[in-house]
């Protein structure tokens, strides 16, 4: 890597930020395409979020990500929203266009990415999304943008998926469930595409969703969870003839139309992916 006067800076705030995967993902589409640029990760402590986004600007800082836990809390330091960011209530990109900051969230185009490039269309598809929480708000908006039937949301927290129905139905065919083993029985009779959008599967310890014996034959099962790659509820539907899709091209797909917002240029999917599957598996 060369660093000259002209190497424009991006980067990533988040508290913390150690653990993000950002900055392999985006440093390696830069060298791919040979543009003169570094990303970096800043750990911004949320009582200096503001006088941070200040920094930045002042530094000239191309673009950022945001991550945990400034999502939200950011918008109030932006210029713009884009349509996504602003019905989301969350930002996780930003580009500095001379001093004036506009926020995006890329998780939604990310997720419906990820099901194209697997050929999965959704339109007119009966979806069952588990999950109220910020993924949900993301990859909820993105389906019904895209013309589902509708979305039926299951989540443990009904207050939460209330919530989540209020602000999504007004795209479309929301109705919200209670997470109860009989409810969702009878959810998975009038079902094309599963979703998981809970931190349910992180670990080998978590309880199951629901009885995974219950997914019927030959739906579509996404889980956005990325790592561990196969969590129990994409195993069992795989051995029950599922297509079954994980979390990593929506966590490859979010950077690779962040990496388009501030550049431009059509992301190297293929290698942001290669890269996040040698850091994440090995
Ligand atoms: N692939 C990607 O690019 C990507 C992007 C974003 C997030 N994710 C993943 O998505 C997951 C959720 O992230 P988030 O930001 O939405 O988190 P969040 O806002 O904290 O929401 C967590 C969700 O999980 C549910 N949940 C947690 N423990 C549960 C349990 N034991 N039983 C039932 N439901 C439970 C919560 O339900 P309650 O409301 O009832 O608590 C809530 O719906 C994480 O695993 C994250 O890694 C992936």
């Amino acid at each position: 890597m060369r660093i000259t006067g002209k190497t424009a800076v991006y980067g990533i705030i988040g508290y913390p930020v150690k653990h993000s995967l950002s900055p392999i993902m985006q440093t390696a589409a830069f060298e791919e395409l040979g543009i003169d640029a570094v990303y970096v990760p800043f750990e911004v402590k949320p009582e200096n979020l503001k006088s941070a986004v200040e920094g930045l600007k002042a530094l000239n800082v191309k673009g950022f990500n945001v991550t945990v836990p400034h999502k939200e809390k950011i918008i109030e330091n932006l210029d713009f929203l884009s349509d996504e960011a602003e019905v989301i209530g969350a930002v996780n990109t930003v580009k500095n266009e001379e001093g004036k900051l506009t926020g995006y969230n890329t998780d939604a185009e990310g997720f419906i990415r990820s099901l194209k490039e697997e050929g999965v269309d959704v339109k007119g598809k009966r979806i069952l999304m588990f999950g109220a929480g910020g993924a949900a708000k993301a990859v909820g908006y993105s389906l019904l943008r895209e013309g589902v039937k509708f979305l039926n949301v299951v989540n443990r927290n009904f207050s939460r998926a209330k919530q989540l129905g209020d602000l999504l139905g007004k795209f479309g065919n929301v109705l919200i469930y209670p997470l109860k083993e009989g409810t969702v029985e009878i959810l998975l009779k009038d079902v094309d595409l599963i979703v998981n959008t809970t931190s349910v599967g992180l670990k080998d310890t978590d309880p199951h969703l629901f009885d995974y014996s219950k997914i019927p034959e030959g739906v579509v099962v996404v889980d956005i969870i990325y790592n561990p790659p196969e969590t129990p509820l994409l195993k069992a539907a795989k051995e029950r003839n599922c297509k079954v899709i994980n979390g990593l091209g929506m966590l490859v797909h979010q950077g690779a139309v962040a990496f388009e917002i501030w550049t431009g240029e059509k992301s190297p999917v293929e290698k942001m992916r290669k890269v996040l599957e040698e850091e994440l598996y090995g």
